[in-house]
């Protein structure tokens, strides 16, 4: 396994590779690998010849109140986890390497990031696409693989990718999760010991949205309520941020009645790190 630090010779082998007919599959993170992320691996594993992780944790989408320099940095862990699944390239460059001195040009997506965790994280996905944008132009991948629990994450670079032509296939991952279904995340670890079940009310409410949905219930109004209720019983210190019902596609909010598929979603702090979670409902 090849550990690159500099942008230039990402490109070059990736140049070299495409050359030799290879395909290429990337696996954007920042890090801190835990099975949702080696789940993503292996779905790019099978899509290409080649798989190239990256691990770089991104000041850009960073706001200033928020962990970036407390985000878990395990690099060498994250090196022994994508050698014993194969990865052959693992990418961790310094962030001055990946941004020049005055770098001044971002990419922002404007139609699906005022809501969710764009409305609480103020440049968030600019940051995000901005770093997207120059991992596809470095590692030129013919598939890139992005998790389903970032749900608007996905959505955002599906767009992105469809607006400006990036000639690559987005593959979605489903949500990998713990036993107890508290959705594996790198935030997990700054949980307070003592509040870990309360943690569990994100995907409890879920379930039981799911559960109305599925008994027939179709209006946002009961399903947003139910979902509140939940993580008010489950986790009576939680801060919501958000608890919400959107159009699967545009990410619209809902209101009135389901009849299309639907993204139900919050976002919940709870004792420090703030969680997130999701569910599609389809009728
Ligand atoms: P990070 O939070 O490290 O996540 C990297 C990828 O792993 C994302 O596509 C995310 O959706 C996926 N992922 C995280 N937890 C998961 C889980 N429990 N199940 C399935 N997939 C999971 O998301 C980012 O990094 C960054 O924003 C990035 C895209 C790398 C840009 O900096």
């Amino acid at each position: 396994m090849r550990i690159i630090e500099q942008p230039a010779e990402l490109q070059a082998w990736a140049l070299e590779r495409r050359a030799a007919g290879r395909r290429i599959g990337l696996v954007p993170t920042m890090g801190n690998l835990h099975e949702g992320h080696l789940s993503l691996v292996r779905l790019a594993k099978a899509g290409a010849d080649e798989t190239v992780v990256s691990v770089f944790v991104n000041p850009l989408q960073f706001g200033p109140n928020e962990d970036y320099a407390a985000y878990p940095r395990t690099f060498a862990e994250d090196c022994a986890k994508c050698g014993a699944e194969g990865v052959d390239v693992v990418f961790h460059p310094a962030p001055d390497a990946m941004y020049a001195p005055g770098a001044s040009t971002t990419v922002r997506e404007s139609a699906l990031t005022g809501v969710l965790c764009g409305a609480s994280r103020p440049g968030h996905f600019e940051g995000v696409c901005t770093v997207v944008c120059k991992l596809f132009h470095l590692a030129l991948p013919h598939v890139a693989v992005f998790g389903e629990k970032d749900a608007q994450q996905l959505r955002v670079i599906r767009r992105m990718v469809r607006d400006l032509d990036f000639p690559l296939e987005i593959v979605p991952g489903p949500i990998v999760r713990e036993a107890d279904g508290l959705a594996m995340s790198s935030r997990n670890r700054f949980i307070p010991a003592g509040m870990r079940g309360q943690a569990l009310c994100l995907r409890r409410a879920l379930d039981a949205a799911e559960a109305a949905f599925a008994a027939g219930e179709r209006r946002v109004e009961a399903l947003r309520g139910l979902m509140a209720e939940t993580v008010r019983r489950v986790a009576p210190d939680g801060e919501v941020d958000y608890i919400s019902l959107n159009d699967d596609e545009t990410l619209e909010p809902l209101d009135g009645e389901i009849s299309r598929p639907a993204l139900a979603a919050l976002a919940v702090r709870v004792g420090g790190p703030r969680l997130i979670d999701n569910a599609r409902l389809v009728p």
